[in-house]
């Protein structure tokens, strides 16, 4: 064999069945079911999606040809016409939907706003005449730097609305960081607010526009629109600054959507390279406008009634797909919360299920963790009986945090979708269908139809079962990500050439390491970046992890490997602990014994380190890059401009 691929020393073996309540109304309802689908979509996948399409959407003009595939590069549902904005507002109008809640969104400081279909269609209107009246025509890109506030939404239905692309940059980023952004985009205009509420603070979005903006840096701005969100102070540059609501004001509400070819632009999203330069992700319009309804759909099981939460941020690719246009396409109502639990209510979450009768939750493991932390009195004190499902997304959820969601948020009774994606994918990949598939606590579980997923070794090839190796996936999907904006050579080099094509066929890999178990199921073991190496086993991050946050003790942990001349490398463990325990030298040796008993000899840390909190990017991922140059007593360079709180690493170089 090529290459020694990833080692599985962690065994789960529990499993849990949908509820029968659930099963009961659930769209996809059994696992033959699921079965079906994915055998005809694998079987000929081309017209599996074209029936979708056609069933699903509204289109102006219909396609010629579904997919043209010269790999890398595909198009789907060639000389389609279809605007994305179109079907998440207009055709929702001549339903019994025009009048049902669109958007519920609640403020920080515990202010609301409802907006129906039929107020949100005439506030994008509006507002993509304000984008016009401003110099802004089909194909310019919008820079959107907004907190999480309806005008976020509003903005980007209204970009998509007339034909120009957005790049949101999530509002936590630096005014370095925009300014990158902006550039690499030529960005032509700029939408942002006097401010945004964050923990209890405001964050001031304006003022950071200015500093990324100053002494002409970006040329391609000509216009900066503000919305007042906050109503503090700031500075207003005469002839640039605009204040959104004097100008949508008298705007026109009548704006009828621009057909657009299926393959032109609709965003670009920034992922942070390891190496710096950021990295616009490129989406289309009609093959993502199809794959973002169908797995909304399907893998939350929209019902009518349903009231649909997902905490992410509009800035990340789970805001775009899984609080905006899914949920829109699919005529759903979508929650959107501008705060984060803080010290002031660390319950906030709680209260907005309770207030709302949330029915579907969609978090990240980083949050469940850190509600784990903050302890279970806290949902245990509101009534969460609303919930009927509850979602997962952004790294591999340890089991033990899974089976807290799904007993103290869920009580025992909501399935839970563990949902593997990626900015690049445009929606899910691996996940359950709640009704459908049984779970197993730690995987994502199987592919969605379409989605030929795979585990390989280096030269393509596929591994058994329960062997460690490459996650990768056979056949192009609607909701792909199409190039590198303005590098298409970089799009190849990342996700194409990494694992060469096999007989003939391009494989997609996006750099995370997988075992599928005797069932079909998907484990993910984290990023092959991350992969430590001891004594020529090569193991993945999130087993150990995994192994240590079953500890009582322990809230959260992160493994890196340290060069060792013996063993090749050492695995040293960050820690952060529960807040009742206490780091002490036999605590250190308690945990290294639990890992040797949870999972073997092999995993053994060599090192022990204690801290306060571990370094995360905004969207909470462990930049175990950081970690791993701390743990050799190296300096920390690259990239650091995603990190959550930079405080954090000087902490860690003095040692608590
Ligand atoms: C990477 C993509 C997808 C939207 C949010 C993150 C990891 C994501 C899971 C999951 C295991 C997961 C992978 C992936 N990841 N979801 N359910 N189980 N790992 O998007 O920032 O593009 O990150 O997040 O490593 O490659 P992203």
């Amino acid at each position: 064999m090529a290459d020694v691929t990833i080692e599985s020393i962690l065994q789960e073996n529990r499993s849990f069945k949908p509820d029968a309540a659930f099963v009961e109304t659930a769209q996809i309802n059994s696992l033959a079911a699921y079965e079906e689908l994915y055998s005809k979509a694998q079987a000929d996948p081309q017209t599996f999606w074209a029936e979708l399409a056609t069933q699903e959407l509204d289109w102006f003009q219909h396609w010629d040809q579904v997919l043209d595939w010269q790999p890398p590069f595909a198009k789907w549902f060639v000389n389609g016409k279809i605007n994305i904005s179109y079907n998440c507002l207009d055709r929702h109008l001549t339903t019994w939907r025009k009048n049902k809640a669109a958007l519920i969104w609640e403020g920080e400081p515990g202010d609301s706003r409802t907006l129906t279909y039929a107020q949100l269609y005439r506030e994008v209107c509006q507002f993509a005449n304000v984008l016009k009246q401003l110099g802004v025509k089909k194909g310019d890109l919008v820079g959107v730097y907004m907190p999480m506030i309806p005008e976020a939404a509003i903005a980007m239905l209204a970009c998509a609305r007339i034909g120009a692309a957005h790049s949101v940059v999530f509002g936590g980023f630096s005014a370095e960081a925009l300014r990158d952004r902006l550039i690499d985009a030529q960005a032509k205009l700029v939408i942002t607010a006097d401010g945004g509420w964050r923990k209890d603070a405001i964050v001031p979005l304006k003022e950071q526009v200015d500093k990324a903006l100053a002494n002409q840096a970006v040329p391609s701005v000509e216009n900066v629109l503000v919305v007042k969100r906050t109503q503090q102070d700031i500075a207003m540059e005469p002839g640039r600054d605009h204040w959104w609501h004097e100008l949508q004001k008298t705007a026109s509400a009548d704006c009828p959507a621009e057909p657009m070819d299926s393959e032109d632009m609709l965003f670009v999203l920034y992922t942070s390279g390891s190496t710096g330069k950021p990295k616009g992700v490129v989406h289309t319009t009609g093959g993502y406008n199809l794959y973002t309804h169908v797995t909304t759909k399907w893998v939350f099981d929209l019902q009518d009634t349903d009231v649909y939460w997902c905490t992410a941020d509009v800035g990340w690719i789970t805001g775009h797909s899984y609080i905006v246009y899914g949920p829109l396409s699919n005529g759903a109502t979508t929650l959107m919360y501008e705060g984060a639990p803080r010290a002031s209510n660390p319950g906030c979450f709680w209260d907005v299920i309770e207030k709302y009768g949330v029915t579907i939750f969609y978090t990240a493991p980083t949050a469940i963790r850190a509600f784990i932390k903050m302890g279970e009195h806290l949902p245990k004190a509101r009534n969460l009986s609303s919930l009927r499902l509850l979602g997962t997304v952004g790294e591999p959820i340890n089991p033990e945090a899974w089976m807290w969601y799904y007993r103290v948020i869920g009580g025992d009774r909501c399935p839970i979708v563990d949902t593997w994606w990626q900015t690049e994918t445009g929606g899910h990949m691996i996940t359950s269908l709640p009704g459908a598939i049984p779970m197993k606590p730690g995987s994502a579980t199987r592919p969605f139809p379409g989605i030929l997923a795979d585990i390989v070794d280096l030269e393509g090839n596929p591994v058994p079962a329960n062997q460690g190796g490459y996650l990768v996936v056979r056949h192009p999907w609607p909701g792909m990500m199409r190039t590198v904006y303005g590098d298409a050579e970089r799009f190849r080099r990342t996700y194409w050439e990494h694992i060469p094509p096999k007989d003939g066929q391009y494989l997609y890999f996006a750099g995370d390491g997988a075992r599928k178990d005797e069932d079909g199921y998907f484990w993910v073991m984290g990023r092959v970046d991350d992969v430590i190496s001891v004594s020529g086993h090569r193991l993945g991050t999130m087993e150990i992890e995994s192994a240590l946050v079953s500890h009582p003790a322990v809230a959260e942990a992160a493994v890196v490997g340290k060069p060792d001349a013996l063993k090749g490398e050492e695995i040293v463990a960050f820690i952060t602990l529960d807040s009742e325990a206490k780091a002490s030298e036999t605590l250190a040796k308690e945990l290294k014994q639990h890992v040797v008993s949870e999972i073997g000899a092999l995993a053994r840390p060599g090192e022990i380190r204690f801290s306060d909190a571990l370094p995360k990017t905004r969207s909470g991922k462990i930049m175990r890059r950081l970690l791993r140059s701390l743990a050799s007593g190296e300096e920390v360079s690259g990239d650091t401009s995603t990190l959550e709180d930079r405080s954090v690493l000087d902490k860690l170089r003095q040692g608590n």
